[in-house]
């Protein structure tokens, strides 16, 4: 594929409870809703499935029976996908597929026959073309969306230790979040406007709703490598910031250590379906 690998399964495996809690049960319960009119079996696209986190959440939210389509471009993560635990909302098993597919790539009859799609920290890391790709898929199909989790570049640390030095990272962030890597420029924070604006261009309608991290004690591997993650891009994008990154750096993982470091993460989901 054309892009960067986003995730391994240990990364994936650590952030999916906070990514379980985060997610809008009730853009979830909506769009089972709008599934009930469809004929059985729903038919479900994830796309960037990763491991299949979003399939697992999702499908006990709607209605069965349920066909899965896993699609994601890198194979080798798709390896790692686990249903054994994916019930519909009977309890029963789900049915699956996955295929290995470069979003650069999706053709627009890709839908076809689909009852939804769906995808979950997926895009914040699609460029403005691939998002394109998706949404003239989706109005091709027909089919209503729920994008879970993208990051919208808002970050709250507490104790707040310094402030202009944490703004600062956090725009650094935000700007290699949508910085040109290897002639692709991923929609970083700016994702949810984007796809917002092409499905309501289109005619559909449109929910959001803020599903923050809201990371604590009980996270602190996951908020350990999420603070290297955060401050290793700031300062890559912006190598003077290197000395106050790394002091802030080692004060938080001091708060980290003594179970004193709050970070809240924002993400939006989003909800689309035919008027
Ligand atoms: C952050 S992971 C999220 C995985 C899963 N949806 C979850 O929530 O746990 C993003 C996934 O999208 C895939 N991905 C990123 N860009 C892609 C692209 N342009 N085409 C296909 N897959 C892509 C990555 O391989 C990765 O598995």
């Amino acid at each position: 594929m054309s892009s960067i690998s986003t995730a391994t399964a240990g990364w994936l495996a650590l952030r999916a409870p906070a990514d379980d809690a985060a997610r809008s049960a009730e853009l979830a319960q909506r769009l089972g809703r709008i599934l009930r009119r469809s004929p059985a079996p729903i038919v479900m696209h994830d796309l960037g499935a990763g491991t299949g986190s979003m399939t697992r959440w999702l499908a006990p939210r709607l209605p069965g029976p349920q066909r899965w389509v896993l699609r994601d471009g890198d194979a080798g993560i798709l390896q790692h996908v686990d249903l054994a635990p994916a019930v519909d909302a009977t309890g029963a098993p789900i049915l699956s597929e996955v295929v290995v597919e470069d979003l650069a790539e999706l053709p627009a009859d890709a839908f076809h026959g689909a009852s939804a799609v769906t995808a979950s920290a997926l895009l914040d890391v699609v460029t403005g073309e691939e998002a394109e790709r998706i949404v003239r898929a989706c109005l091709s199909a027909g089919a209503p969306a729920l994008f879970s989790l993208s990051v919208t570049g808002e970050v709250r640390l507490r104790p707040s230790d310094d402030e202009v030095v944490e703004s600062a990272i956090a725009r650094a962030f935000n700007d290699h979040q949508r910085r040109d890597a290897d002639g692709r420029r991923m929609l970083g924070p700016d994702a949810v406007g984007v796809v917002a604006d092409l499905f309501r261009d289109a005619g559909w309608n449109v929910r959001t709703a803020a599903t923050p991290w809201r990371l604590g004690r009980q996270h602190s591997a996951l908020v350990g490598e999420w603070l290297d993650g955060w401050v290793d891009a700031a300062v890559e994008q912006r190598p003077e910031l290197a000395p106050a990154a790394e002091d802030f750096r080692r004060r938080g993982r001091s708060q980290l250590t003594a179970g004193r470091l709050r970070v809240d993460v924002a993400h939006q989901d989003l909800l689309t379906w035919p008027r």
